[in-house]
Order: C-alpha cells, then sequence, then structure tokens
C-alpha cells in the first residue's frame, strides 16, 4: 500500500485538492493522508468540510497577519517533522501558496517525489502575482509530476525543461469541485433583494495591499453613484489588512453593499451565478467563471490564466479606479456587451475530469516504479 499525503494550507488549495483526495480514496492501492499546516484556520477547515472532508492533522501555523517568514518557516519544519515520524512515498501539493512551495520544498529535502497539481501557470513577471509566481516557479523545480491544467501550462512547462514523461495535462480540479457542489443542495444564509442587479465582489491579493484597494472601493462607491439600484455582494476575507480598507471604504453605502464572512462553496457558487458579473482578484474565481459562462472583471494587471480571457468570461481591467468603473457600468448598461463576452460554451478549464486522470498518472508512477 502506496502513502500518499495530500497537503493543503489555504481556501482554495482545499476546494482544488478535495475532489483529488476523493479520487485517490477510492484506490485500495493507496492510504491518503490530510495534512493540513493551518496557514488558513477557518477558511480552511469551511472548505474541507464543503466537501466532507476534515484535516487527518493540522500543523494550526496561523497567526494574526503573519508574514511570509513566518508562513514559509513553520510549513518547512512542520511538514518535515510529519514527514519524519510518517514517512510517505509520495507529497500532492497544489497551486502557489507559501504552503504549496514550502511543503514541497520539505519533501524534496527527504527525496519524497511531490505531485504537483495545478503545475505550469505563469504570468512570467516573477513578482505578480506576489508572491504566487515564485511560489509557483519554485515548486515546478522541485516537482516530480506535473499536472498541468491546460495545454498552455504544459508548454511553459516544457519551455523550461521539464521532461514531457513527467506532464499531465488534466484540465483544473477546480471544475471537479464545482460539478461536485453543483450537484448538491446547499443551505442559504445570506439574502440577497430580489429584483436589483447584483455583483459579486472579492479582493485579497498582496499586491493590492493598500492604495490598490482604495482604488477598487472608489470604484464600487462610482458605480453606485452611476447605477442606484446595483447591490455587491462582499464575503470578506478574514484577513484584517484586507477587510479593514473595504469595510471602510464602503461603509456609507448600507443601501447598495451587503457583507458577509467568507463564504461556504455552494453558497459562493450559487451567488456566482445569480450575479450579473463577478469583480475579482481571485485566481479560482476565474476559472469557475469560465464554466459558468459569467463575466468576471479581473483586478489584476496581468493573469496567469489567458484561457479566461481568450474564452471572453474573464476582463482584465487592473486595480485603476476609472478602468473598473468604465468596465462595470458598460456590462451593467449595455447588455448587448455581456452577449459577447459571455455563450461560448468551451470549457478552457476542463470538463470535471481532472482528478481522475490525476489518479490515473499517480497509479502509474507507481506501477512504472515498480518495474525492475
Ligand atoms: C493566502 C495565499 C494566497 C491565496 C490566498 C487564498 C500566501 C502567501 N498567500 O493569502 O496565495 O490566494 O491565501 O485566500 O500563501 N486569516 C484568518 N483566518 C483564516 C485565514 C486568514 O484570520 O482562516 C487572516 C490571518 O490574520 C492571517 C491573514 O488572514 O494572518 C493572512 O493569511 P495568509 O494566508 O498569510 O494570506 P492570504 O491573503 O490569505
Ligand atoms: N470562495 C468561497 N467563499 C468565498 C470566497 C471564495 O468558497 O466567500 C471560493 C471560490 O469559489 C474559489 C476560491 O474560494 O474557489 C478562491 O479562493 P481565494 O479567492 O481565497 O483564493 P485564490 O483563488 O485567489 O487563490
Amino acid at each position: 500500500m502506496k502513502k500518499i499525503v495530500c497537503i493543503v494550507g489555504t481556501r482554495p488549495e482545499a476546494i482544488k485538492m478535495a475532489p483529488v483526495i476523493h479520487e485517490l480514496r477510492k484506490d485500495d492501492g493507496f492510504r491518503v493522508t490530510v495534512l493540513a499546516t493551518g496557514q488558513h484556520t477557518d477558511m480552511l477547515t469551511q472548505a474541507l468540510s464543503d466537501f466532507g472532508l476534515a484535516p487527518d492533522e493540522n500543523l494550526n501555523i496561523m497567526r494574526e497577519a503573519q508574514t511570509l517568514d513566518h508562513i514559509t518557516a513553520s510549513v518547512l519544519q512542520g511538514v518535515g517533522g510529519f514527514l519524519d515520524s510518517k514517512p510517505q512515498d509520495m507529497i500532492l501539493v497544489h497551486g502557489d501558496t507559501s504552503t504549496t512551495f514550502a511543503a514541497a520544498l520539505a519533501g524534496f529535502y527527504r527525496h519524497i517525489p511531490a505531485g504537483h497539481v495545478e503545475a505550469g501557470l505563469r504570468s512570467h513577471d516573477l513578482s505578480l502575482p506576489f508572491p504566487e509566481e515564485a511560489n509557483r516557479v519554485l515548486t515546478d523545480r522541485l516537482a516530480e509530476l506535473y499536472f498541468a491544467p491546460t495545454e498552455g501550462d504544459a508548454e511553459n512547462l516544457r519551455r523550461e525543461g521539464v521532461a514531457e514523461g513527467k506532464i499531465y495535462v488534466t484540465g483544473n480540479t477546480v471544475i471537479d469541485a464545482l460539478y461536485w457542489i453543483l450537484g448538491r443542495k446547499g443551505e442559504s444564509a445570506v439574502k440577497i433583494p430580489e429584483g436589483r442587479p447584483l455583483v459579486l465582489m472579492t479582493a485579497h491579493r498582496r499586491e493590492s495591499w493598500g492604495r490598490p484597494l482604495e482604488e477598487i472601493c472608489g470604484a464600487v462607491r462610482d458605480v453606485i453613484s452611476g447605477r442606484p439600484d446595483v447591490v455587491f455582494l462582499i464575503p470578506l476575507h478574514k484577513n484584517p489588512v484586507v477587510r479593514e480598507v473595504i469595510r471602510d471604504g464602503l461603509k456609507d453605502f448600507p443601501e447598495n453593499v451587503i457583507f458577509t464572512e467568507p463564504l461556504g462553496y455552494s453558497e459562493f457558487v450559487r451567488a456566482m451565478n445569480e450575479s450579473v458579473f463577478i469583480l475579482s482578484d481571485s485566481g479560482g474565481v476565474q476559472e469557475e467563471a469560465s464554466a459558468l459562462d459569467k463575466p468576471v472583471l479581473i483586478m489584476r494587471s496581468v493573469s496567469e490564466r489567458p484561457e479566461a480571457i481568450e474564452h471572453g468570461t474573464g476582463v482584465l481591467v487592473g486595480t485603476e479606479r476609472g478602468n473598473i468603473r468604465e468596465e462595470a457600468l458598460r456590462i451593467l448598461n449595455e447588455p448587448e456587451y455581456l452577449e459577447c463576452v459571455v455563450g461560448k460554451n468551451t470549457r478552457p478549464f476542463g470538463n470535471g475530469e481532472a482528478s481522475v486522470r490525476i489518479h490515473e498518472a499517480v497509479r502509474r508512477y507507481f506501477a512504472e516504479a515498480g518495474k525492475p
């Protein structure tokens, strides 16, 4: 029996690793452990529990307003300690967080092969998004198996010299997660006013702390004054650095802004579906929006998910107030513009079979390794 540990630290890792955990656990040949680093606390356990999962072990490293040094050093030590006490045949990490990179490094120091789920994404600017682009590049230097969501991501890896036989184009596991949750009935706690246009907004990126977040709030105020009927639903990220700025910037608009705590995945997906469009700097939301054919104004200057933009649902608007306002009002005021953005009915991030492909690749890896 092969021992595999799936290491997750933050909300998106939990959501995108959950289908892989479920898939691998169907296989009697594997013993699968879920190790939470606890880089996130409630946001992580909430996301896991949305998929009926809980950590087998939790390193609980989170501190209030934590530094990158703290996360990286404590994950490295914590995961290293776990791997020393419970040796594994493979580690699986996801994406681009500091948990991802530090966990991959802990595995590398012990010669344990790492599978990187969501490998190969590149903005080609090491500081955008920060520090995620660096985390991805560094993790991909250390990995043994690469699960690239798209052919473009696989091409990025080939250009960096990764051997063809180690790359698997799988689709993105977030689509598996999305289909999984769409098949279930969720409770709804948030009351959305009927008959008014809804805009769902999330923002949390480190490079947007400070001035860019203030610009974003300014743009929301402008949109409200241009379209007083609009309602913004804003599930606030738990990070105090982010939530205080947004709350403060929009506190005078109780008729137009609904603040909530982070939403459960099912409720968040429902909110995506019910919105006219989404305003976000999230990576996962760009992928989900493409599968829901929902426009998302991406509040970044560059995206490592060009497929979302080619698909038409993703529109890069940066973090400059005027740009965000213009694009948002255009979508709200010109229904014909909305029609040209959506409705291509292509699935750039796959059809929800990524975790099956990852399972197959892992199985094949061990089968090959066992040959004389
Ligand atoms: C982290 C990831 C980012 C990912 C994001 C997903 C890094 C450096 N950043 O950013 O790549 O896109 O998660 O959301 O890996 N907090 C809580 N409870 C929680 C979670 C966070 O209180 O459940 C607060 C804490 O004060 C914590 C702070 O938020 O110190 C920031 O958390 P952190 O993981 O450092 O950064 P994120 O912005 O969440
Ligand atoms: N999400 C959620 N509840 C929320 C906000 C987001 O379940 O209140 C989900 C969202 O559907 C996506 C993921 O969390 O799958 C994105 O997480 P986040 O924006 O924190 O990280 P990123 O994708 O930017 O790394």
